[in-house]
């Protein structure tokens, strides 16, 4: 099991005050000194908190580690193509969102947006992922648009009210995932999980990567950003 560390928060904090602490990159290199497999920086339209800067910075030791996660517009491709990083994530991204809000949507509107965005991609290298939700239909519609990589999005079972709910959420995750494997997509899975959710997610065969952030930064407040990055691994791997 991959663990990519999303580094976000940490430049949530810097700007602020605007100034250059604390540092993504010296977080990065924390991050990949002990185990984390990738970096994962969400470059929004907003710009506010990682900026073009962080990710130049990180190329120059470390472009492959680099799975930006951005919005499907043409500012954000050109930057992608030029900077070269090793992955990219496709996500929706709306104002004044406090976070991603969900998959996707791969309906008619989107579809040649995508299409285009992954070609540009691909041509310059870059591995492709799509933030989508566990659903069949989608999974299908990532196979056909070429995707090299889904991220099944959590955020439903993260936020399930009780454990009925999770466990169905968890089912239709795990049924996603074999379908996955079945179309030859790389499997991840992201948004909201945590050191008290993330055992079950990290068990599913078949999964291959989670993409982390939050509850890694927060933890790191109090436990320091080494410790909550060996308490995570912990998890994931012993799985
Ligand atoms: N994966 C995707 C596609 C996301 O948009 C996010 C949030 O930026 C994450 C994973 C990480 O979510 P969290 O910060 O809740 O761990």
């Amino acid at each position: 099991m991959k663990l990519g560390v999303n580094l976000d928060h940490i430049a949530t904090l810097r700007q602020v005050r605007g100034g250059v602490d604390p540092s993504p990159l010296k977080a990065a290199e924390i991050c990949l000194a002990l185990g984390a497999d990738y970096i994962v920086m969400h470059l929004r339209k907003d710009r506010r908190h990682i900026q073009e800067t962080d990710l130049k910075k990180l190329a120059k030791i470390a472009r492959e580690k680099i799975h930006l996660e951005m919005s499907v517009t043409k500012e954000m491709i050109d930057f992608a193509t030029s900077l070269k990083c090793g992955s990219v994530c496709l996500v929706p991204e709306f104002p004044n969102e406090l976070t991603t809000s969900g998959g996707l949507k791969l309906n008619k509107r989107n579809l040649l947006p995508i299409t285009r965005a992954i070609k540009s991609l691909h041509n310059a290298g870059i591995k492709v992922s799509l933030f989508i939700s566990p659903e069949p239909s989608d999974l299908r519609a990532a196979k056909r648009l070429e995707a090299d990589i889904v991220e099944l999005c959590t955020k439903t079972y993260s936020e399930a009210k009780n454990e009925k709910a999770r466990k169905a959420e968890l089912e239709r995750i795990e049924m996603a995932t074999i379908l996955a494997k079945e179309l030859d997509l790389e499997v991840h899975a992201g948004h909201g999980l945590n050191y008290k959710n993330v055992e079950d997610i990290a068990r599913i065969n078949g999964m291959e990567a989670l993409n982390i952030g939050h509850a890694i930064i927060a933890r790191s407040v109090f436990r320091g950003l080494p410790q909550a990055l060996l308490d995570m691994k912990l998890l994931i791997e012993a799985k």
